[in-house]
């Protein structure tokens, strides 16, 4: 039994080889949404055993036969070139702002909110909704005052429900009625489920939980690699042939870059009962906080030069090139293939991922920096984001 009066001890692993041990151990339970509970309680990411597991497999449905595939040749062009042509013809944009319209939009479509009208307004309509449940649900880090918080989430929650989510379902529903097919989508998933009927609120939360899952580290990766990369290339126009002409090796630099810089720094865990975990002796309730920042730069597994951007590095069998920055054991990210890509085979068809493709679109398209304007770190946020990145495209710099 626990003391109901004890302060819950806390601790924290930085190594890879400790993160790894903490984030498969059975005891070891969410921790990090506990303050955001008006936008995360019941969220797959919170859950645990048997219901998590339950969730995880319905949710997963989504990537089924083919998805990559036709995602890569159709879906994630289709999305991506209305978005990006404007940018391309006024020949500039904000990495920032073009990052988050296209992956808001590529994620709603995963998720299963569909945009009636189209337009930018509607994008930017959902981004700022997206934008309120995370800074509910990242409560427990944040300097604001946390009722204001919750009335600005429960005030999002339900302009969500009017406007995005309740049409969705309803269009879901209308197509089951008339015999139709659903789009393959994480709400059409637990609509048509039969192992799962999730209360209102519930579908509501999971739903929102899979837009901020998706739209904010997809668009700050892509913001990140691309700098990586503009930095490798430093004006070398060999280089950045390269990248264009060598999708395994940019994928390469991407993994590269994502290694650095793990869209959550930290992962936390609440052991739910008494253990001993990587050595710690831990009591119910006690927390360990998972350094994934540092545990990518360990220097027993990625080499000396674990804090430098180094693509050609070797890597032994069995460690990914991103590192943890997907997560480990059943909280793994579900999005990491979809994302990332999945590291090429020779033979097969490579899975390039989103953040990769992005990439690849930008740099052929002449994408560079603007010398007069450099990039800005995001002044709202210790974790280290960019507020804004102004590039040109320079439509030269393309063979
Ligand atoms: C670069 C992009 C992304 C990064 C770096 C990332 C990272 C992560 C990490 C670290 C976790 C585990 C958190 C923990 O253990 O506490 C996670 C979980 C998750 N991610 Fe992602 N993610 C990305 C994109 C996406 C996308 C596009 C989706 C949409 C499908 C997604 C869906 C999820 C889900 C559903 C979980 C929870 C899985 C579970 O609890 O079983 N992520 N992600």
């Amino acid at each position: 039994m626990s003391d109901a009066n004890a302060v819950a001890a806390q601790h924290e692993v930085s190594s890879y080889a400790d993160a790894m041990a903490v984030l498969k151990d059975p005891v070891m339970v969410q921790a990090l949404y506990d303050a955001g509970r008006a936008v995360m309680a019941d969220a797959l990411i919170t859950l645990h055993g048997e219901e998590h597991s339950q969730r995880r497999i319905v949710e997963f449905g989504v990537f089924g036969r083919g998805f990559f595939r036709d995602y890569q040749r159709e879906v994630f062009p289709a999305a991506l070139a209305p978005v990006l042509a404007p940018y391309v013809q006024a020949g500039r944009a904000d990495l920032i702002e073009l990052g988050y319209r296209v992956t808001m939009n590529l994620t709603a479509d995963l998720a299963g909110i569909d945009r009636r009208s189209g337009t930018v307004e509607e994008t930017e309509a959902l981004l700022q909704i997206v934008r309120t449940f995370s800074t509910g649900a990242t409560l427990a880090h944040s300097t604001l005052d946390h009722d204001a918080v919750n009335a600005a989430v429960a005030a999002a929650m339900a302009q969500f429900d009017d406007r995005f989510l309740e049409p969705s379902i309803q269009r879901r529903r209308q197509l089951l009625s008339a015999g139709e097919p659903l789009p393959n989508d994480v709400l059409s998933k637990l609509l048509t489920s039969d192992r799962l009927q999730l209360a209102d609120d519930v579908l509501r939360r999971e739903i929102a939980f899979y837009l901020q899952a998706g739209a904010h580290s997809t668009a700050n990766a892509t913001v990140h690699a691309l700098h990586n990369l503009l930095e490798w290339v430093d004006g070398d126009a060999a280089r950045r042939q390269r990248l264009v002409d060598d999708p395994a090796w940019l994928q390469r630099c991407v993994h590269e870059s994502l290694r650095l810089h793990p869209a959550s720094p930290v992962a936390l865990r609440r052991a739910r009962r008494a253990a001993t975990v990587v050595g710690l002796e831990l009591a119910e309730g006690d927390l360990v906080t998972v350094n994934l920042h540092a545990a990518n730069r360990d220097q027993l597994v990625f080499g000396a030069d674990a804090e430098r951007f180094n693509p050609s590095r070797e890597l032994d069998a069995g460690v990914w090139p991103f590192g943890l920055t997907f997560g480990y054991g059943i909280h793994a990210c579900l999005g990491r293939d979809l994302d990332g890509g999945v590291v090429a085979k020779p033979g097969a068809e490579l899975q390039m991922g989103i953040v990769p493709m992005m990439v690849q679109a930008l740099l052929k398209h002449g994408a560079s920096w603007i010398p007069e304007e450099p990039p800005v770190d995001d002044p709202n946020t210790e974790r280290a984001h960019f507020g804004s990145y102004p590039v040109k495209f320079d439509l030269d710099l393309v063979a």
